[in-house]
């Protein structure tokens, strides 16, 4: 992926990092309502209604993200981004764990489409990204507070502010 000479984040980038992250951990915590609606239909039984209305906004939810994340990605190609700070192994970890998250936005919802549309089967591998997610995620906010409180350096920062 072309990583720029950029010394920031446009607004936009900014803006779409904070929330696809918000929208992300929505599924994270309400994505089980999805499993309950697909389990209730399975032994032809009325799913809870709240499970319903969640059910239906993880569907939508997990389609917005596949759409945001994939401008994401464009956007990332036209305008680059700035190299992560810090160097070696370091470097290496922060720079795999962005690569990891583009994929998992992209395999996640499109898993979730195939296990609606093509094979329930599917959905097993679809719950699969629940645990990686929140894996990467800590360990991503983890270096985040690491860069901003430990080595005090602009990382968290450029997160927020465009440049
Ligand atoms: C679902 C949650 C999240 C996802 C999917 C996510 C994804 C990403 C990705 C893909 C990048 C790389 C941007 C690029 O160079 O193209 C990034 C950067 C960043 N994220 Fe997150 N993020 C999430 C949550 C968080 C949280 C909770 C924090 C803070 C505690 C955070 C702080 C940062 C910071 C500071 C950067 C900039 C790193 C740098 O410039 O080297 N992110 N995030
Ligand atoms: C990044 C986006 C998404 C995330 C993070 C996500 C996350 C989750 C989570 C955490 C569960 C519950 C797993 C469990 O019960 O332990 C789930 C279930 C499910 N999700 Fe998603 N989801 C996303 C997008 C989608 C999309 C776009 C669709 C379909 C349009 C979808 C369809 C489903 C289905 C059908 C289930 C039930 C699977 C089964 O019971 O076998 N998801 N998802």
């Amino acid at each position: 992926m072309a990583v720029g000479t950029k010394q920031g984040y446009s607004g936009l980038q900014i803006t779409l990092h904070w929330l696809i992250a918000l929208l992300v951990l929505f599924q994270l915590i309400f994505g089980e309502s999805m499993t309950n609606v697909v389990d209730a239909l399975e032994e032809n039984q009325t799913p809870d209604p709240t499970d319903q209305t969640l059910a239906s906004a993880h569907y939508w939810v997990g389609i917005a993200i596949l759409v945001l994340a994939a401008l994401r990605i464009v956007i990332r190609l036209v305008q680059g981004a700035p190299e992560p700070v810090g160097a070696g192994l370091q470097l290496k970890a922060a720079k795999a764990i962005h690569a990891i998250f583009y994929l998992l936005l992209i395999a996640v919802p499109v898993t979730g489409l195939l296990a609606v549309y093509v094979s329930p089967e599917i959905g097993d591998i679809h719950e699969i990204g629940k645990p990686l997610f929140i894996a990467f995620i800590v360990l991503h906010a983890l270096g985040a507070l690491y860069h901003h409180f430990m080595v005090k350096d602009d990382t968290l920062r450029r997160m927020f502010a465009p440049r």
